[in-house]
C-alpha cells in the first residue's frame, strides 16, 4: 500500500491523494446496453442469454421487474463476476411483446432509464402495470415519454409528471410522426418500443443528438428500425428473435478512471472490454482536447454485441488546459459532467459549461450539487442556469452532499484520490453501486 492509501479509507467514503495510480481493470457493464439487451430479449419470440459483468443496482432493477413479468427464466452468478440472465421473451411472431397477464407492481428503484423504457415497451402489452421508483426517481420527469403516448393510444397516467405510472396497453396502436422537443435517448428508445406494436410507419424527430444503443440493437435483433441523423424509424407491426448477448463495459464508469489517470501525475490505467459506441466517447474526446494522454485501440462489434468495443490507456504527467463546452458536445458527455468538473478544476485557465439543463433533472440536480462540490473542495465555481464555470482554486478537505447519486459521489471521490481537493469525504458512498458496485474496490486496487 501507498502511504496515500494507507491514510484513506475507502468503505466510509473518505478519500486521500494517492502516490501514484497504476493497473488494470474490469469495468461493469454498460448501464445502458444491459438495460436495452434484457428488455429487448424480454419482448422477442425465444430465448437467449445476457451476459453482465459486475452489474450496477440500476441494471439489477431492470432484471428484477423483467422477473415480476416472469421473463426471466434463470440467474446465474460466475464468481463475483459475472451474472447470466437467461430470459424467454413474450413475443410471438410478428408482434413484440413483453410477458405477463397484467396488474403488476414494477420496481424500477433508482433506475431512470429502466422505467421510461419499460414504458414504451408495456405501450404494446393489452394489460395494465404500475411502474414505481425510489424518491429520487419518482422527483424525474415522466411526462416527455407519457404524452406522445396518449397520442397513439395508450392508457398512462402519473402522479402529477412523476411516478407512479400506471400504464395499460393496447395492441391496436397508431403510427405517427413525432416531434420532440427534448433530445433524450430514453424517450425514443421508449417510443420506438412502442411504435412496434403499431400498424404503419412511425417517426421519431429529435432536435439533437442522442445515443443509439435501441436502433443498434433492435436492428441487430432483426426489428425494421432505423436510425438516420436525428430521426429513428420504425415499421410496425413488427416482432424480432432473441439474441444472446455478452454486454461491453461502461466508458461512463471509465470515466471516472480516465479524469483521474489524466489528472495524477503518477498514473498508467489500462482499461479493456470498453463500450466504445460514437455517441458516449465524447468524454475521450473532451479529455484528449484539455491535454490528456489517452490512446484507444478499438474493435468493431462482435457476434456478441452490435456495439464496438476496444481498449482505452490513459497516462498521467501532462497539464491539463481549460475547456468550454456547450451544445452537441454536451450530450455527448451528459452524465460525465461532473466528472469533466474534476479535471476543469485542476485545468489551466476558466471552463464553461452551457447548455446542459438536463443536468437539472438527473438523479439529482448535478448542477447545483456539482457547483456546491466544487466550492466546498476549494474551486471557484459559479453556477448558471444551464451549466457552471469553474477555475482552479486551492485545494481544501471537504464533505460533500451527494443526495445519493452515483455520479456526484464518485467525481468527488476522484478529486480527493488526485489531490484536486484536500482529503474528501462522500456522505453516501454506498452510492456509487447504482451503476459501478465496484469502484471502491477498483480504486484501492488502482491505489495500492
Ligand atoms: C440514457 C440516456 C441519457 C443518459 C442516461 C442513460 C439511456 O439520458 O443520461 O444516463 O440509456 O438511454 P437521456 O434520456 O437524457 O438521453
Amino acid at each position: 500500500m501507498t502511504d496515500g492509501l494507507s491514510r484513506t479509507s475507502y468503505a466510509t467514503g473518505e478519500v486521500r491523494r494517492t502516490s501514484s495510480l497504476v493497473g488494470g481493470l474490469r469495468l461493469p457493464a454498460d448501464k445502458s446496453v444491459a438495460h436495452r439487451a434484457l428488455l429487448f430479449n424480454a419482448m422477442a419470440h425465444g430465448e437467449a442469454e445476457v451476459t453482465v459483468a459486475r452489474p450496477g443496482e440500476d441494471v439489477r432493477s431492470m432484471a428484477g421487474v423483467l422477473g415480476t413479468l416472469g421473463a426471466v427464466t434463470s440467474i446465474e452468478t460466475v464468481g463475483d463476476d459475472l451474472t447470466r440472465v437467461r430470459l424467454r421473451g413474450g413475443g410471438e411472431g410478428e408482434a413484440a411483446r413483453l410477458p405477463g397477464g397484467g396488474g403488476e407492481t414494477l420496481d424500477c428503484g433508482n433506475a431512470g432509464t429502466a422505467m421510461r423504457l419499460l414504458i414504451g415497451a408495456l405501450a404494446g402489452r393489452p394489460a395494465r402495470a404500475t411502474l414505481i421508483g425510489d424518491a429520487s426517481l419518482s422527483a424525474r420527469p415522466m411526462e416527455r415519454v407519457a404524452a406522445p403516448l396518449r397520442s397513439v393510444g395508450v392508457h398512462v397516467v402519473t402522479a402529477d409528471g412523476h411516478a407512479p405510472v400506471t400504464v395499460e396497453g393496447s395492441s391496436a396502436l397508431e403510427a405517427t410522426d413525432h416531434e420532440l422537443t427534448v433530445a433524450s435517448a430514453q424517450v425514443v428508445g421508449a417510443l420506438t418500443l412502442a411504435a412496434l406494436a403499431a400498424d404503419g410507419t412511425t417517426t421519431i424527430h429529435v432536435p439533437g443528438p442522442t445515443r443509439d444503443h435501441t436502433e443498434r440493437m433492435l436492428a441487430w435483433m432483426g426489428a425494421p428500425v432505423r436510425r438516420e441523423g436525428y430521426v429513428t424509424t420504425v415499421q410496425g407491426k413488427a416482432g424480432f428473435g432473441a439474441r444472446t448477448v455478452d454486454v461491453p463495459g461502461d466508458i461512463s464508469a471509465a470515466a471516472a478512471w480516465l479524469v483521474a489517470g489524466a489528472l495524477h501525475p503518477d498514473a498508467h490505467i489500462v482499461i479493456e472490454d470498453v463500450g466504445l459506441n460514437p455517441s458516449r466517447t465524447g468524454v475521450i474526446d473532451v479529455l484528449r482536447d484539455m491535454g490528456a494522454d489517452i490512446r484507444v485501440a478499438s474493435e468493431g462489434p462482435t457476434e456478441w454485441c452490435p456495439e464496438p468495443v476496444g481498449t482505452v490507456i490513459v497516462s498521467g504527467g501532462r497539464p491539463l488546459q481549460a475547456i468550454d463546452l456547450s451544445g452537441e458536445r454536451v450530450a455527448d458527455v451528459i452524465d460525465e459532467l461532473p466528472l469533466l468538473a474534476i479535471a476543469m478544476a485542476a485545468a489551466e485557465g476558466v471552463s464553461t459549461v452551457r447548455d446542459a439543463r438536463e443536468l437539472r433533472v438527473k438523479e439529482s440536480d448535478r448542477i447545483a450539487l456539482t457547483v456546491a462540490g466544487l466550492r466546498a473542495i476549494g474551486a471557484a465555481a459559479e453556477e448558471r442556469e444551464d451549466g457552471w464555470v469553474v477555475s482552479r482554486g486551492e485545494p481544501r478537505e471537504a464533505s460533500v452532499r451527494t443526495e445519493g447519486d452515483h455520479r456526484i459521489a464518485m467525481s468527488f471521490a476522484i478529486a480527493g484520490l488526485t489531490g484536486v481537493a484536500g482529503t474528501v469525504v462522500v456522505d453516501d458512498p454506498a452510492c456509487a453501486a447504482v451503476s459501478y458496485p465496484s469502484f471502491w474496490t477498483d480504486m484501492e486496487h488502482l491505489a495500492s
